[in-house]
């Protein structure tokens, strides 16, 4: 379980990244959904012992992740959001590597390097150095090297950032068939929703909302959203598309007069001005 309390985080240009988040996870599985810039690095950062925070505390099955850093180091793995492979080794090397510095035998080693390969759909680039896959293949090296780990917690930064939609598949797949604790940040909604129904918004440094994506869709039930690209008539401005949100029972009302009405979904909790949670 993991308990945050009161977590602050001001970097030294006097950016606020956190202001104040109260959580309390439980489930195997916790996306954490935000925008570029809502606070999710640094809240992982904070989690996964390589960041300080500036107020309040974290705790991970109970050690601090300040006072408590060593003991939970051995025990987790992060995925950074700008992690890069060493160019000129090949992915098995990676995690072969990887292993053996975490204390594992050579043989298990290798074993678990082939499982984790072919998982996540590596195993045929096995012997290609870095620098010669893509940018997606890059990346799976990584969540591979996760997955391969017998870490009993796993941090994620925007898995699949930059992967195709077949490759985002496989790392989904190899993500969910995990044993241990996972918690990952995304700002893809679609992702959230694949990966587990346990899903933290974060927005401007707060937590704006916790729970499964029907609790968190409750406030906002019996509303639609109505968009018009020619109306003036919204209460938001998003790129040129005018944006209100308004009870069910009108929505025929705003068809007749042009407007293209959607079902109320995760993103527009980003969209309205939400109160906090
Ligand atoms: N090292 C840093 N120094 C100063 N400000 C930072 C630093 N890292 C992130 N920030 C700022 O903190 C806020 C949250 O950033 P971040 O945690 O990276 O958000 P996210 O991962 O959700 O995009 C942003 O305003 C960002 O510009
Ligand atoms: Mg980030």
């Amino acid at each position: 379980m993991i308990e945050i309390k009161g977590l602050k985080k001001k970097y030294g240009d006097g950016t606020y990244a956190l202001k104040g988040i109260d959580l309390t996870l439980k489930e195997k599985a916790t996306a954490v959904l935000g925008r570029n810039g809502a606070g999710k690095t640094t809240l992982l950062r904070i989690l996964s012992t390589q960041l300080l925070p500036t107020g309040g505390h974290a705790t991970i099955d109970g050690y601090d992740v300040v006072t408590d850093a060593d003991k939970l180091r051995k025990r987790m793995v992060s995925v950074p959001q700008e992690a890069g492979p060493l160019g000129y080794l090949t992915p098995e090397e990676h995690i072969k590597i990887y292993l053996t510095a975490r204390g594992m035998s050579f043989s298990n080693a290798r074993q678990e390097a082939a499982r984790a390969l072919k998982s996540i759909g590596l195993w045929e680039f096995r012997d290609k150095t870095a620098d010669e896959l893509s940018g997606g293949m890059k990346r799976k090296i990584f969540v591979a090297m996760a997955l391969a780990s017998d870490a009993d917690i796993i941090f994620l930064d925007e898995p699949t950032v930059g992967l195709d939609p077949i490759s985002r598949i496989e790392v989904w797949s190899a993500l969910r068939s995990l044993g241990s604790k996972m918690v990952l940040t995304t700002h893809y909604i679609e992702e959230a929703k694949e990966l587990t129904k346990d899903i933290v918004m974060i927005d401007g440094g707060r937590a704006k909302a916790h729970g499964t994506v029907e609790r968190l869709l409750r406030k906002s039930a019996g509303m639609v959203r109505v968009e018009s690209t020619t109306s003036e008539e919204g209460e938001y401005k998003i790129g040129g598309i005018a944006i209100s949100y308004v009870k069910a029972s009108e929505a025929g009302r705003y068809a007749e007069r042009g407007y293209i009405v959607k079902p109320v979904d995760l993103e527009d909790l980003f969209i309205m001005k939400g109160e906090d949670k």
